[in-house]
């Protein structure tokens, strides 16, 4: 029998319809500070896990969100179900289709409905089944709560699902419990319990990463089948670009919150646009010896997302970095720190001449810096920067000004540069400007 998704539905991507509107989304978190921060008068800190996301779903499409660890994926998956406060933007449920339905507004049955509509597998299977609960109870759980079936009914769905999944024979596996499973048998069950209200979207936050290497492909490809049989759409996150490029159709690159380049995979694979992308690109491990690029990331660890770099916040690790790219005071000290781990004799004498540099932790594009007098802290500056002049922070410096016993460094201001298309993809970088050329 075909499902009510089948039913309205067509199974390859329909690209101009959508199943969710995101609009300039951003989700805060406030985080409450300690007993001696609200002592001591320090403004609470937020973090800024999705910031200013747009990007449409279409249906039949699998969207893969990709980025490191903190990069907002979760956050940005949990928001389009409804289950966490947004901050800021919108995102709209069949918007052009059935009337704007935003899920922000969403309340009782219909945001109960969304939740059926919507269904999300997480990564870790163990994590997301009750131990005491069989299979059958778990799988069936959701047509229970939701008062949709009982008794006889409610055994022959399971069983369905279960089937659908490839855990059969059904009989085997309706009366275990989760520890009796393996841990591909298990994320079966999570994907038959969110399959069996007949979903529409199916929101897979690295379904496969807690998995052995082995059953990965298999459960990839189950995914994939349901998704044809059964008329769903995906977003699939992952913080590996490698089985992105196997399942997704297009894909969203995510750094600090924000949407760095967005396009077809196709397109991503051949012809990445963005630094980080690129950067992402290389780290893919490739599986033939002679061709392994070096595996870890440009220049450094992810900022803190609670102040996250000014301007585009990859610049301190982007290799292409050019002056307009938000330098600041905190680059600053990250380059006097390293000179100094490179000339430790020199530290001693030039820390004395510099001064404090806590003050240079504020984010600003003016930094001050020095006690020793101005004429020589600005002398110490040029030594180090002749020792390195291709350093990009030097090129994002607009004026350094004698400042009382020291010197005020000014850097050029920037905004986080805007999603803009590039070709056949959407890239937010100032290398690509609005309508210009490709470089
Ligand atoms: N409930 C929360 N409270 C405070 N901070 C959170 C919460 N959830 C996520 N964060 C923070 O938001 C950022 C994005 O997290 P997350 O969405 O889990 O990223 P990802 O899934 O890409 O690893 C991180 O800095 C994380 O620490
Ligand atoms: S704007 Fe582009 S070039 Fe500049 S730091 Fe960001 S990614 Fe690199
Ligand atoms: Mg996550």
């Amino acid at each position: 029998m075909p499902t009510k998704h089948e039913q309205e539905t067509a199974v390859s991507a329909v690209p101009h319809q959508s199943v969710l509107d995101v609009d300039d989304l951003a989700v805060h978190f406030q985080l409450q500070g300690g007993a001696l921060s609200r002592l001591l008068g320090l403004r609470a800190r937020s973090v800024k896990a999705v910031d200013g996301v747009t990007l449409t779903l279409h249906r039949g499409e699998v969207l893969g969100l990709v980025g490191e660890s903190g990069s907002g994926k979760t956050t940005l998956g949990r928001a389009l179900l409804g289950l966490v406060p947004t901050t800021g933007g919108s995102i709209t449920y069949h918007g052009r289709e059935r009337g704007d339905r935003l899920v922000s507004e969403m309340r009782g049955a219909e945001l109960r409905r969304l939740r059926t509509d919507l269904q999300m597998v997480f990564q870790d299977p163990h994590a997301a089944l009750n131990p005491s609960m069989t299979i059958e109870e778990a799988v069936g759980h959701p047509l229970v709560i939701h008062g949709i079936a009982t008794g006889a009914e409610l055994r022959e769905r399971v069983s369905a699902a279960l089937e659908r999944v490839g855990l059969a024979p059904v009989e085997r596996f309706l009366g275990k419990y989760p520890s009796d499973l393996s841990g591909g048998q298990k994320q079966r069950a999570v994907i038959a319990r969110a399959i069996i209200l007949q979903p529409e979207v199916l929101v897979a936050d690295e379904p496969v990463s807690m998995l052995d290497m082995s059953v990965r492909a298999k459960i990839l490809q189950l995914m994939l089948d349901l998704k044809n049989d059964l008329g769903l759409t995906y977003v699939y996150i992952t913080h590996d670009l490698a089985t992105a490029k196997y399942f997704c159709d297009r894909i969203a690159i995510m750094y600090l919150g924000r949407v760095v380049e967005i396009g077809a995979t196709d397109e991503i694979f051949a012809n990445p646009r963005h630094p980080y992308t690129k950067a992402l690109l290389k780290a893919i491990p490739e599986p033939d010896p002679e061709k392994q690029v070096p595996r870890d990331l440009p220049r450094g660890e992810i900022p803190d997302a609670a102040v996250p770099p000014l301007g585009c916040a990859f610049h301190p690790r982007c290799p292409e970095a050019i002056a307009g790219c938000g330098w600041e005071s905190r680059d600053l000290r990250a380059l006097l720190e390293e000179h100094w781990t490179r000339k430790v004799e020199a530290y001693d004498d030039e820390v004395a001449l510099i001064g404090d540099l806590d003050s240079l932790d504020t984010p600003s594009t003016t930094a001050k810096l020095g006690s020793g007098g101005s004429g020589e802290v600005r002398a110490l500056l040029d030594r180090i920067r002749a020792e390195k002049p291709d350093e990009p922070l030097w090129k994002g410096v607009t004026d350094i000004e004698p400042a009382g016993n020291g010197v005020e460094v000014q850097f050029q201001p920037a905004d986080s540069p805007a999603l803009r298309r590039a070709g056949g993809a959407e890239v937010a970088c100032i290398l690509y400007p609005e309508g210009a050329p490709e470089p």
